[in-house]
């Protein structure tokens, strides 16, 4: 069954373009209450574990030096049907796919650099919640 929570960052190129504002905007406009937000950078080796599942890929080397060269923007996001209507929200991956109106249509550089990330599942959005976020963190 569906939670109602996702989770999401922005990533180091949308904080480098000074976006953060923008890009939580269109996050409560489209109906998602924040319930947990960070401002903070990741580790070479906590980029590394966050993204352990994509270790074999070619691009994990890049996809981990690129999520901790810089401050990234960390949230637990409330709304019915959470992660599917975020990840409809983001859009594609690469942005050259990726629906007008979308947050990457709008503010991704490309397909590594890709402005934010959305938990693809309710499984991986409580995992991924509970790496960034304590009990005390999130309301
Ligand atoms: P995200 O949704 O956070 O999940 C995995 C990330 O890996 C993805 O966004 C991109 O930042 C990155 N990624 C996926 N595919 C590629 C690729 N082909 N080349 C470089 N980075 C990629």
């Amino acid at each position: 069954m569906a939670t109602n929570r996702t989770f999401t960052m922005i990533k180091p190129d949308a904080v480098e373009d000074n976006h953060i504002g923008s890009i939580l905007a269109m996050i409560t406009e489209a109906g998602f209450k924040v319930v947990g937000l960070k401002f903070t950078k990741l580790s070479t080796e906590q980029a590394g574990t966050f993204y352990e599942v994509h270790s074999a890929r070619p691009f994990y080397g890049e996809l981990v030096e690129f999520m901790s060269r810089g401050p990234i923007v960390a949230a637990i996001l409330e709304k019915e049907n959470a992660v599917e209507d975020f990840r409809k929200l983001i859009g594609a991956t690469n942005p050259a796919n990726a629906e007008e109106g979308t947050i990457r249509k709008r503010f991704a550089r490309s397909i590594g650099e890709n402005a934010v990330h959305g938990s693809d599942s309710d499984e991986n959005a409580a995992i991924e919640g509970n790496f960034f976020f304590s009990m005390l963190e999130r309301f």
